[in-house]
């Protein structure tokens, strides 16, 4: 293992771990509401034989959408949804872990330490990455989302590849897609200005909805009828010579060459407490034998972001959990009451 790698990845479990402390919780994805159900893998002809999408299986499942960086859900950000299979709040055979947007304004543990430093500045650090990067300001346009009207409206992409090992015995290449089960249009697409100023996040000045808005709406959504999302993937099969290209996070693979295949539905029929919620803990490694995180060999590799994930969450998340047994509280403390 390359050892610039492996010590900026023990420095980042720890920055990420001071985050969590600071923020009372989550070092990022701190806002949220998070659900339970049922998946079921689709019958498809065009799945692959797969040992954990064994066509029919069916899997307890959790949820969780969060506004990446922001309180205010009436903010402009990227936002998520993460899948446990599941009923616990930590073991699980998956976990996927994916925001909107179907690339990533980082495609290397380099460019992710430049990224968190911009986000660390605020509006103005935002403004010189995208001033450096202008591709990757380009895939942030892209991936937020201004105050959309619901969650259950958005589509989750997991980014990065994995490799997915069939049952033939084939190493492919896998991303993830989450997106609503019925036909309905994606919300809180920017335009104009809002689209080019991409680092302006705040609320615009004629919203009057309430910070925590959309998680209510998911809340009252879920307790009037259940919430139903089709998991898709696209694989792509490794060609000897290829460029390393197809592993960049930044840039999404092309549908007409990787169409989407749906794997199956999520149904989810009841919301969890806060508790609960705050409780869950995600883990990009969280993987069975036939779905693994691909390895990477340094810091510059496109790799690097799924090598530095599978250390850093189980580090923050450890802390996350000591910190609210210290205080006998779990999670953050909201800056304005709602109903
Ligand atoms: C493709 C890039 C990435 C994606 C799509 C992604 C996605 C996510 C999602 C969806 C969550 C929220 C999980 C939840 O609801 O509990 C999360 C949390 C988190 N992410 Fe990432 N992430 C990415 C890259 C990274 C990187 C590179 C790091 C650090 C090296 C990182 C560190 C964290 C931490 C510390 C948490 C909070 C964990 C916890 O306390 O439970 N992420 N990420």
């Amino acid at each position: 293992m390359n050892l610039k790698l492996l010590v900026s990845t023990a420095i980042l479990s720890r920055i990420f771990a001071i985050f969590g402390l600071l923020n009372h919780g989550r070092a990022t994805h701190l806002w949220g509401v998070a659900a339970a159900g049922t998946f079921k893998v689709s019958d498809s002809a065009d799945l692959p034989a797969h040992d954990f999408f064994k066509k029919g299986n069916e899997y307890p499942i959790q949820l969780r959408h969060a506004n990446v960086s922001f309180e205010d859900d009436a903010c402009k950000g990227v936002r998520s949804g993460s899948l446990k299979f599941s009923h616990q709040s930590d073991d699980s055979p998956l976990d996927l872990l994916m925001n909107t947007g179907e690339g990533n304004g980082f495609w290397n543990i380099k460019t992710f330490i430049s990224f968190t430093w911009a986000r660390i500045r605020g509006e103005k650090g935002f403004k010189s990455y995208c001033d450096k990067y202008p591709e990757a300001c380009q895939v942030a346009r892209g991936s937020v989302r201004r105050a959309p009207d619901s969650f259950s409206q958005l589509r989750y992409y997991s980014k990065i590849p994995f490799h997915f090992h069939t049952q033939d015995g084939k190493i492919l290449l896998v991303k993830f897609k989450l997106g609503p089960y019925e036909k309905v249009p994606d919300s809180g697409l920017v335009t104009g200005d809002d689209y080019i100023n991409v680092w302006q996040q705040q609320r615009l000045p004629e919203e009057t909805r309430d910070m925590d808005y959309l998680r209510k709406e998911f809340l009252s959504r879920i307790s009037e009828k259940e919430i139903k999302y089709r998991l898709s993937m696209q694989l792509h099969t490794p060609i000897s010579g290829e460029s390393e290209e197809i592993y960049n996070a930044a840039q999404a693979w092309d549908e007409n060459t990787h169409p989407w295949i749906e794997l199956g539905v999520a149904t989810f029929s009841k919301s969890l407490s806060t508790t609960q919620a705050e409780l869950l803990q995600f883990q990009v490694n969280n993987m069975p034998d036939s779905i693994s995180v691909i390895p990477a060999k340094s810091m510059s590799d496109y790799n690097s972001i799924g090598y530095a994930r599978s250390k850093v969450y189980k580090y923050a998340q450890n802390w996350r959990l000591k910190f609210y047994k210290y205080r006998h509280r779990v999670g953050p403390i909201a800056s304005t009451k709602s109903d």
